[in-house]
């Protein structure tokens, strides 16, 4: 009986979901109280690590005198592989593929061996930071140096094929008879671009503060995901995960990067181990361009085939990336477009090539953040050939169901987020030939592509506890990115529990917390969401129960409601805060969880993806070739939204990326060195607040039931895929020149 209440009281709506509410962490972040990694205190004054990297891509240290900085001012300790603390070989105890890749053994300064130019050889530990890094300074180091391979274009011979993509992805599909049907097609592009290394650089850099006590280690470093740091950091210094504690409550960004740990981590755990003492380490911003990984430099052949009327017959796209020696990754960049258009015939293919680089890792939207800017420029093209707008051949090749896996889609309203990015872009005065509109010295182009994230979900867990006072405490390991999670969670449990905002505190980034997959993949709010929500779920039906065995009243009610800070029983109404009082003094908590997509039947039942479409306008000045951008949109189906600032933040932030993408950001590697050159923000260009436009995003209204019980599907990375493409399209469209090689910058256009 309390039951069927319970049910009735399911999903209350005081329309808490969906508001612009603005980030309640905000004022402490403006206002420096929010602490980051690099900033907490635990126990004794800390000591500082800094970092000295090898100056050699490839080979074996000689000889390494540490004698000068061992007398320099200040310092306590060095550290190379002579005396470092003994650890397991890297990836103990599994081997290095992808499936144990966030939490496998990473140990630093164990061997002689360097694998990848700036990788750790020395760490020195002093009373400041200028005293470590000065004394770092001091330590001479020789090298046998061999020679490292870097180049991707002319090795393709050693390309082999992965055993999977990240993300657990074959790495390979067929369908069809794809080379015959290309061969046949009435139209064909065959197209090969290629986009460069890319770097993350959150505002925040990896930094960790490790401290002991006993056999008890704390770390507080900036993490997306803590239960990855706490096996990693367990797997690598050999100790229970039960032993270490991961707190990450603010996170300067984090795009991927801070999936896992890295040398900053590992080395302070070490450090704070054997001097008994705190232990800070920060990676600089040169170095976090050699050891926090990078997006790997790839080739995309697109070859596509269709009739007279643009119907595809022929999809294929193969994919060749570098990788790592020492560590694969490789990123899903051709996985999306098996489900992206319908085409009877089809064939996608990821290839590796082995470089003496660091491992390439998770950037922003992996998989479809290269592939897209590649595969949405070759419709472009196809289109074109066709004499067909691009909008109306994606209309042409919209698929009934999933077209490799024939499973329906769970939603889908890339149709109709086109349409509606048509209207409000103004798409019909766009030129259907090439370099044809121009202002002044300017040509002025517009160019559009699809969108299409795969909307994951991760195993989560969250307690939710309401006391005497009314106030409800909400505790889980999530992390906050600059998402903001703290105000969605808010959110969630202002409408579950029917309490004022005011009322409900959000606790993050602590793993002594239940445990959720953290914010990746663009996973986050909807995991940890779906946690609170059903632990919200648990926690109304505790309270009804405390509310009818108070009332000594069993009998049926016909509802239970909670309402600002009340629950109602029929015409009974008390306070939540007077209830719990006098039956919980304690205060009443429950645990809510969700099981994540690999066991659900709704994702093997449903094609479940988030889907929109980018529509730019690019001004380019005819002398210099100079690209600036004008407008850009984004309309966006990705299910319910939770927060439309912060969501629509999320998609303003990805577009920016996208424009970055297209139009700037590349790391450029030396062919004799192996390293990257502009290793620095100075020297690696990110779109900037005078590179951005005009931007606009809209969210169509869209409720997906398969995805969770929330209905709202992942966004975080969505604005970056395709967006990248819009705009290549509308330089093409502005100039009649089609650059392949990313980023377009202007003399390539010249
Ligand atoms: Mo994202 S690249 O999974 O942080």
């Amino acid at each position: 009986m309390t039951e069927n209440i319970a049910n009735k009281a399911e999903s209350p709506r005081h329309g808490f979901i969906g508001q612009p509410l603005d980030r309640v962490d905000g004022p402490l972040k403006v206002t420096g109280r929010a602490t980051y990694a690099y900033e907490h205190e635990h126990g004794d004054k800390p000591a500082y690590g800094h970092i000295l990297g090898a100056a050699i891509a490839l080979g074996r240290i000689i000889e390494i005198d540490t004698s000068e900085a061992e007398r320099a001012p200040g310092v306590i300790k060095v550290m190379t592989f002579r005396n470092a603390p003994a650890q397991p070989a890297f990836g103990a105890p599994v081997t290095p593929t992808v499936p144990e890749v966030f939490t496998r053994a990473r140990p630093m300064l164990s061997t002689d061996r360097v694998r990848y130019y700036d990788e750790p050889v020395a760490f020195v530990v002093a009373e400041t930071f200028e005293a470590a890094r000065a004394a770092a300074g001091l330590i001479r180091v020789s090298y046998e140096k061999e020679e490292g391979a870097f180049d991707l274009a002319g090795r393709l011979n050693e390309a082999y094929a992965p055993t999977r993509t990240n993300a657990g992805f074959e790495t390979d599909s067929a369908i069809g008879n794809f080379e015959g049907a290309f061969a046949a097609a009435a139209v064909v592009v065959d197209a090969t671009y290629r986009t460069p290394y890319e770097h993350h650089n959150p505002m925040e850099p990896h930094a960790t503060l490790a401290a002991w006590s006993g056999d008890q280690l704390t770390i507080y470093t900036s993490a997306q995901t803590l239960a990855n740091f706490q096996a990693g950091i367990a797997n690598t210094l050999q100790i229970p995960p039960e032993n270490v504690r991961i707190v990450s409550p603010f996170i300067g960004g984090g795009f991927g990067s801070k999936l896992i740990v890295h040398p900053d981590t590992v080395l302070a755990a070490l450090a704070a181990r054997e001097l008994r003492r705190p232990v800070k380490v920060a990676l600089t911003r040169q170095q976090m361009f050699a050891n926090a990984g990078h997006r790997a430099e790839m080739i995309h052949q697109v070859r596509l085939g269709s009739d007279g009327d643009g119907r595809l017959a022929a999809m294929g796209y193969d994919v060749w990336s570098a990788t790592s020696r020492f560590e694969e990754f490789c990123e899903q960049t051709a996985v999306f477009a098996r489900s992206l258009y319908a085409a009877p015939n089809r064939l996608t293919r990821h290839r590796l090539v082995p470089v003496d680089l660091n491992r390439g890792e998770w950037m922003r939207s992996p998989g479809e953040a290269p592939g897209m800017l590649a595969f949405e420029c070759a419709m472009d093209e196809l289109a074109e050939r066709l004499g067909l707008d691009p909008i109306e051949l994606r209309r042409r090749n919209e698929p009934a169901e999933d077209p490799e896996r024939g499973v329906p889609f769970s939603t889908r309203n890339l149709v109709a987020c086109m349409e509606e990015g048509a209207r409000r872009f103004g798409w019909e005065r766009r030129s259907a030939l090439p370099a044809r509109v121009q202002e002044g010295r300017k040509l002025i182009g517009m160019g559009m592509a699809a969108a299409i994230r795969p909307n994951y979900i991760g195993a989560a867990a969250a307690r939710v506890a309401i006391d005497a006072g009314g106030d409800v405490t909400v505790r889980l390991d999530m992390t906050d990115i600059g998402t903001g999670t703290y105000t969605i969670l808010t959110q969630i449990v202002a409408e579950g529990l029917g309490v004022p905002l005011s009322a409900i505190k959000i606790e993050l980034g602590d793993s002594k917390f239940p445990r959720t997959a953290g914010s990746g993949g663009s996973w986050g709010a909807a995991s940890s969401g779906s946690a609170v929500h059903d632990a919200c779920s648990k926690l109304r039906q505790k309270i009804v129960q405390a509310a009818l065995s108070d009332a000594g009243d069993g009998a049926a009610n016909p509802e239970a409601n909670f309402v600002a800070g009340e629950i109602r029983i029929g015409d009974r109404a008390e306070r939540l805060s007077d209830l719990v009082r006098g039956v919980a003094p304690n205060g009443i908590e429950a645990e809510g969880t969700v099981q994540p997509f690999s066991r659900n039947d709704l994702y093997k039942n449903y094609s479940q993806h988030s889907y929109g479409a980018h529509f730019a306008e690019v001004a380019v000045d005819c002398d210099t070739g100079e690209i600036r951008m004008r407008r850009m949109l984004a309309v966006i189906g990705a299910g319910r939204i939770l927060n439309a600032k912060t969501a629509r933040s999320q998609i303003l932030g990805g577009m920016t990326w996208g424009l970055g993408a297209a139009l700037m950001e590349e790391t450029v590697l030396d062919p004799r060195h192996g390293h990257f050159i502009n290793h620095d923000l100075a020297e690696y260009h990110v779109a900037v607040n005078g590179d951005v436009p005009d931007m606009e995003v809209m969210f169509l209204e869209e409720h997906d039931d398969k995805a969770n019980p929330l209905g709202a599907k992942g966004l975080g990375e969505l604005g970056v895929c395709g967006a990248g493409a819009a705009i290549a399209n509308a330089v093409y469209n502005a100039t009649g020149v089609r650059v392949r090689e990313f980023p377009i910058t202007l003399d390539k256009l010249l």
